[in-house]
């Protein structure tokens, strides 16, 4: 009998001590600066608008910082954004495929976020515009978050007490709606801002902050290999045609954008979002499927790896005298005979080139921005 009275003691304290160690959401409250972070400007001479005219809010974006490191979000409450969007890795993550929420895998490698402001087009088959409603996927994504009913979402922020006073600085009272949401995490999107890297400052005096490699670098980048005709502009990446087909592999499984290709006028096939090179030096493993995982792997397949795709970018076929915009052959390239008619280029690259494109991408990183408290995680503990 007694020991029956000591099972049922020991069960109670049992069941007590499991039910304190449970995480509540009160023991952890985000820790945020005392007075407001700006998130509406940037250190240094831009020569450029990276918001493109957006009027970042800094109570909104302070907001959006918490929801976005929020894994009250996700159906289970063990991921967040930043789950996926590592700031050591430039906002991507560091696996070819992410974790989501039910330790199921992402079908895609997780991109890099950075001015959002200089993107029209978002995901790596362009499928959405407006980073309103792009904001809100990842949390319904039955891989990802799965938080599917939005009633329910926003019980969940009104249950967590810290949400009143960032609702009520962001938008005047303590109301949740699934519309502040996405405007929070919104406005802290467009904030991530990043604009501070050696090649930025090098722009600016006449890259007399560059060594040599370097140069040499910016030069096959530039002008001797089609590098910038694709990864270009202020931001590094695609201008004109914002999705690509690279060659990667003869046939994609993942057909990446949607469409008709324009020339052959078949379904478009492993054409996909030509992504910023900043932060490249962190934001491994690369391309949609995150198959490479060096920057060395990278160079070497642009160098030697290009494969016949018959969709295959004019930028990346081989041109009389290693010119690269020779019509003659990109008519030849156009007709039907798809089998034969591509010409890959092959750049052959030496050594000491690969390693200066390599160290060159290397002066795209933003150091400043990888470790700004402003985008950090504000739910850990200093
Ligand atoms: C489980 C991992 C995971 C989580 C959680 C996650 N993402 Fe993503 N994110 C990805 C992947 C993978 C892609 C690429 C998807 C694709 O192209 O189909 C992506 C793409 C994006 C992009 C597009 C970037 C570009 O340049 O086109 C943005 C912006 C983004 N996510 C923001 C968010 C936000 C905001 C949240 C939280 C509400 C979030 N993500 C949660 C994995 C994740
Ligand atoms: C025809 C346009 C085009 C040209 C030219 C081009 N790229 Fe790319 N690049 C792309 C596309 C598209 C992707 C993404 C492919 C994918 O996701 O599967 C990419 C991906 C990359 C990546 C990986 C980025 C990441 O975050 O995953 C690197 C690094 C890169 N390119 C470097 C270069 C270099 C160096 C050159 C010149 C030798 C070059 N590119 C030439 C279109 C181009």
């Amino acid at each position: 009998m007694r020991k029956l009275v000591y099972i049922i003691l020991a069960g109670i304290a049992f069941i007590v001590a499991c039910t304190k160690e449970s995480p509540t959401p009160e023991s952890r409250n985000p820790i945020l600066p005392a007075t407001v972070s700006r998130y509406d400007s940037v250190a240094g001479d831009v020569p450029f608008d990276p918001w493109d005219g957006f009027q970042v809010d800094n109570h909104k974006a302070t907001l959006g910082r918490v929801l976005f490191y929020e894994t009250q979000l996700s159906k289970n409450n063990r991921v967040s954004c930043g789950s996926c969007h590592k700031q050591a890795f430039g906002f991507a993550d560091n696996l070819a495929k992410s974790i989501g929420f039910d330790n199921g895998l992402t079908k895609r490698n997780s991109q890099a976020i950075l001015n959002a402001g200089l993107q029209e087009f978002f995901f790596h088959d362009l499928r959405e515009e407006h980073l309103e409603n792009m904001v809100l996927m990842p949390i319904a994504d039955h891989v990802e978050m799965g938080l599917e009913n939005k009633d329910y979402m926003v019980a969940k922020l009104e249950s967590l007490p810290y949400y009143r006073n960032l609702f009520l600085q962001a938008f005047g009272d303590e109301s949740v709606t699934v519309e502040r949401i996405s405007d929070g995490l919104v406005h802290f999107i467009r904030s991530m801002i990043s604009v501070n890297s050696k090649w930025d400052i090098g722009n600016g005096v006449g890259f007399s902050n560059f060594t040599q490699e370097e140069l040499l670098g910016k030069n096959l980048y530039f002008i001797k290999f089609p590098c910038s005709s694709c990864h270009g502009g202020d931001n590094l990446m695609g201008g004109m045609s914002a999705a690509e087909n690279v060659g990667l592999d003869n046939w994609y499984q993942d057909k990446g954008e949607p469409g008709l290709d324009p020339v052959l006028n078949v379904t478009k096939n492993g054409w996909f979002k030509v992504p910023s090179l900043r932060n490249v030096e962190v934001t491994g493993p690369f391309m949609h499927d995150g198959r490479f995982s060096t920057l060395e792997e990278v160079v070497e397949f642009y160098n030697s790896g290009i494969q016949r795709h018959p969709q295959l970018s004019f930028m990346l076929r081989r041109g009389n005298n290693g010119g690269f915009f020779d019509l003659a052959e990109f008519n030849e390239d156009i007709i039907p005979n798809q089998e034969t008619g591509i010409h890959p280029l092959r750049m052959a690259m030496t050594q000491e080139e690969k390693q200066a494109l390599i160290a060159f991408m290397k002066t795209f990183t933003d150091w400043g921005f990888l470790n700004d408290n402003r985008f950090s995680d504000p739910f850990i503990r200093p």
